[in-house]
């Protein structure tokens, strides 16, 4: 018996990396696959279909639990025979993992149109995508639904990816709106924003030549096996994608490496309030001293990963053998369970 058993999933981007860890597992937890990857070069450039079958065959080579295809999700009308093929090979959609990603970076003075729309066509534009045929589907089935889609830390302010954060950025409006569009029809949506070695660590210069001065190996290759490897996302993937968090919906969850954590969502911290329109004059007094500590640095902070990995020993709690709880207490959230 899986968790999954019965559910038929759509993952983009299973091609390589992240997703198709995610694939491999909601498969072993029992549902059938739609695997979709363009199985383009990092940049999005270039198509291979072979990257999506090779992971539809390891699932299984009889294709009777998964099936491939290579429409990039960027384009509105493949994104809908995505969804079409899973109802044609199983019967119906119940879940859809946006994992597919490209990567151009670029300072905000260097980046070209072009880099700038690639990347948001494939993050943003492509999880709209899915999202709203998989959103038609929901509807008409009646049996609810779930959105997984893929966020990144970067969305905080990563200095050289204006194109990525805004599209990550763009991708939890997104799936807050689904979350809180959907409910009523027993559909949720949440977000995922992941770390692990792939290949786009291999392209951040300076997470490559550590790992190459060390091992010999890039960080993807080094990673299998280790806390760094991408298969460690899909377990929380799988856990949203079933019945047992149908109450879950509209949150953020990060996936370090073994750790699992949940985002705090912005809230109102500080208020100055007025009888009437607010002067400039007043502002210019009031809004330094009121805020002060807010103001005094820039809080956005894309490096939330490094901080869980390094939250000190003695303030974890033990809940289990080989497992750890850490929390804050963050107004309004609750208290503490441990
Ligand atoms: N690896 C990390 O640490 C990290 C951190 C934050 C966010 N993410 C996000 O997680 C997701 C997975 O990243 P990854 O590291 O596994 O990357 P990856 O490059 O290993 O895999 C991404 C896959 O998406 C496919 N793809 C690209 N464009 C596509 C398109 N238009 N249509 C369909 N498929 C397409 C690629 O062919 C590739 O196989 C991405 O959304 C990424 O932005 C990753």
């Amino acid at each position: 018996m899986g968790t999954l058993d019965g559910k038929v999933a759509l993952v983009t981007g299973a091609g390589r990396g992240i997703g198709r860890g995610i694939a491999r597992l909601l498969a072993r937890e029992g549902a059938a696959i739609v695997v979709n990857d363009l199985g383009s070069s990092l940049d999005g450039t270039g198509a291979d279909v072979s990257v999506a079958e090779q992971v539809a065959r390891e699932i299984d080579p009889s294709g009777e639990r998964a099936v491939f295809n290579s429409h990039s999700v960027s384009d509105f009308d493949g994104a809908g025979k995505m969804v079409q093929q899973a109802i044609d090979e199983f019967g119906k959609i119940d879940i859809v993992v946006n994992v597919a990603g490209i990567l151009r970076d670029r300072m905000i003075f260097n980046m070209t149109p072009e880099e700038w729309q690639a990347v948001v066509d494939v993050h943003l534009k492509g999880t709209f995508n899915t999202c709203h045929w998989a959103a038609i589907r929901f509807r008409e089935q009646g049996t609810g639904g779930r959105l997984i889609n893929f966020s990144s830390s970067s969305a905080f302010g990563a200095a050289g990816q204006p194109n990525y954060a805004a599209a990550k950025a763009g991708i939890i409006g997104l799936t807050l709106s689904c979350a809180n569009a959907l409910s009523r029809y027993g559909v949720t949506a949440n977000a995922i924003l992941p770390g692990a070695a792939t290949r786009m660590i291999d392209s951040i210069p300076r997470a490559r030549e550590a790992a190459l001065a060390e091992s010999g190996k890039l960080p993807s290759e080094q990673a299998v096996g280790t806390e760094r490897d991408p298969d460690n996302v899909a377990p929380i993937v799988a856990y949203l994608a079933s019945d047992a968090a149908a109450e879950v919906n509209g949150h953020l969850f990060a996936a370090y490496g073994y750790n699992i954590g949940l985002m705090s969502q912005p809230k109102i911290i500080k208020t100055l309030r007025a009888d009437h329109r607010w002067t400039v004059e007043e502002l210019c007094d009031l809004v330094p001293r009121a805020f002060a500590a807010e103001l005094a640095e820039n809080q956005n902070d894309p490096g939330f990963g490094e901080k869980m990995r390094g939250i000190a020993d003695d303030l974890w709690v033990e809940v289990g053998s080989g497992l750890r709880f850490w929390g804050t207490k963050l107004e309004p959230y609750g208290e503490q369970v441990w």
